[in-house]
């Protein structure tokens, strides 16, 4: 059987869009077979999307000129498994892999086939992603079309040139790991602060949570934001000039541009 969606790897990224994908409608489990060379990953898979095709290697019989496929294994194997499905008659393929250019995946094809590249991040394991979606070198509108729908279902969407992909990297990429090393710097001072452990986690979290919710939600820039819940002389004020004292913004401003960097090395 063609699938609709050949989905090639089912690990983290691959399920994380496969249950997007079937919450929102858009494609029927009959419609998907997955490639998944690990027997047991492919019971859970079975287990987890009743009714999906799973195997382990892509036949031609799952491809037609219709089948879209979705890229999602690690990326020391990517362009060996990008030429064995451009082999078996893939016309249009999406990767999520990371440091992978679309140029490197093409030159594993047997044509001009299309390759859009995507850069999630890992708030699309639930449904909170932001990927960046860029075109390589046969990509229509339609093809774009194409995955931004499919990625879309695990979070927003943007387009851009292949050449910020690094920058990407750095910021939405790497973003949530900062974030999360805020977290901890704020649960491990609201414990010395006298807070229980729990207690600290639970507002840490929630409060990053909700400011990230403001800064979407509201369309307020963050200055905005920030300024709204500084009282002069107040406790946040006092906060906040803690912060600036010990170079916070000039810190992250430094991590996103080393991420951004370590990416451009990686991909050469
Ligand atoms: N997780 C994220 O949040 C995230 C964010 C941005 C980008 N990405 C990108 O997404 C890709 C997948 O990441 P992941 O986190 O989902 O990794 P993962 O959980 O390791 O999933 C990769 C899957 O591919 C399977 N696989 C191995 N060889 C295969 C082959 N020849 N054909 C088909 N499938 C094969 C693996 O099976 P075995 O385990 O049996 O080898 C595994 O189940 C990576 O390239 C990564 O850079 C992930």
């Amino acid at each position: 059987m063609a699938a609709t969606l050949l989905v090639l790897g089912g690990g983290r990224m691959g399920s994380a869009l496969l249950s997007g994908i079937f919450a929102s409608g858009s494609l029927k489990p009959g419609d998907v077979v997955v490639v998944e060379p690990g027997v047991e990953r492919r019971f859970e898979l079975a287990e987890e999307f009743p009714g999906i095709t799973v195997v382990d290697t892509p036949e031609i019989e799952h491809l037609d000129e219709r089948t879209g496929v979705l890229l999602a294994v690690k990326p020391d194997i990517a362009e060996s498994v990008c030429r064995l499905v451009g082999g078996l008659g893939a016309q249009r393929i999406l990767s999520v892999v990371a440091g992978v250019s679309a140029q490197r995946l093409e030159a594993t094809l047997p044509g001009p086939i299309s390759v859009v590249r995507a850069m999630p991040n890992t708030p699309a394991l639930v449904g909170a992603g932001m990927t960046v979606i860029s075109g390589g070198s046969h990509v229509t509108k339609d093809d774009l079309d194409w995955a931004e729908d499919l990625l879309s279902k695990v979070g927003a969407v943007i387009r851009l040139p292949e050449r910020h992909l690094d920058a990407v990297t750095g910021l939405s990429g790497s973003g949530p790991a900062y974030l999360f090393l805020v977290a901890e710097a704020l649960i491990e001072a609201g414990v010395a602060a006298g807070l229980s452990r729990d207690v600290a986690s639970t507002l840490a979290a929630q409060t990053i949570y909700g400011a990230g919710k403001m800064l979407v939600e509201t369309g307020e820039t963050p200055e905005s934001l920030r300024a709204a819940v500084t009282s002069p002389g107040g406790t946040t004020a006092a906060g906040l000039r803690a912060l600036e004292s010990r170079a916070a913004r000039s810190a992250i401003f430094e991590a996103v541009m080393a991420s951004a960097e370590r990416s451009k090395n990686l991909g050469r």
